[in-house]
């Protein structure tokens, strides 16, 4: 496991996601109350992707799937109790540096 940089600080702002690629792998960015959380951006589910959903519905911290609803937290990929027919997703860890975000990820 390796930090690598996906972003440019100045990309998000707070309320918003944006989704990144590493690899074959789709990672969803989300930033709530100035600090940047990372999961993987395919949907557990039937795959959908959650950089289409909307974050802030359930929480500020929870994105929505754009397909079925599921919740899940951004700061750990955990889906919601009620949205169960959905699993838990990846989280990674992200620092902030001066020079952009990166997330820890594979390689
Ligand atoms: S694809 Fe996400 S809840 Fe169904």
């Amino acid at each position: 496991m390796a930090f690598v940089k996906l972003a440019e600080t100045s990309e998000l702002s707070d309320g918003q996601m944006v989704m990144k690629e590493h690899g074959e792998r789709e990672i969803l960015l989300a930033q709530v109350e100035g600090k940047v959380y990372a999961i993987d951006n395919v949907c557990p589910h039937q795959d959908a992707p959650l950089d289409e959903g909307t974050l802030g519905d359930r929480s500020a911290f929870h994105v929505t799937c754009p397909w079925h609803d599921a919740h899940f937290d951004i700061r750990n990929g955990k889906v919601a109790q009620e949205t169960d027919w959905a699993e838990d997703i990846a989280s990674f860890k992200v620092e902030m540096r001066e020079d952009g975000i990166y997330v820890e990820v594979d390689g």
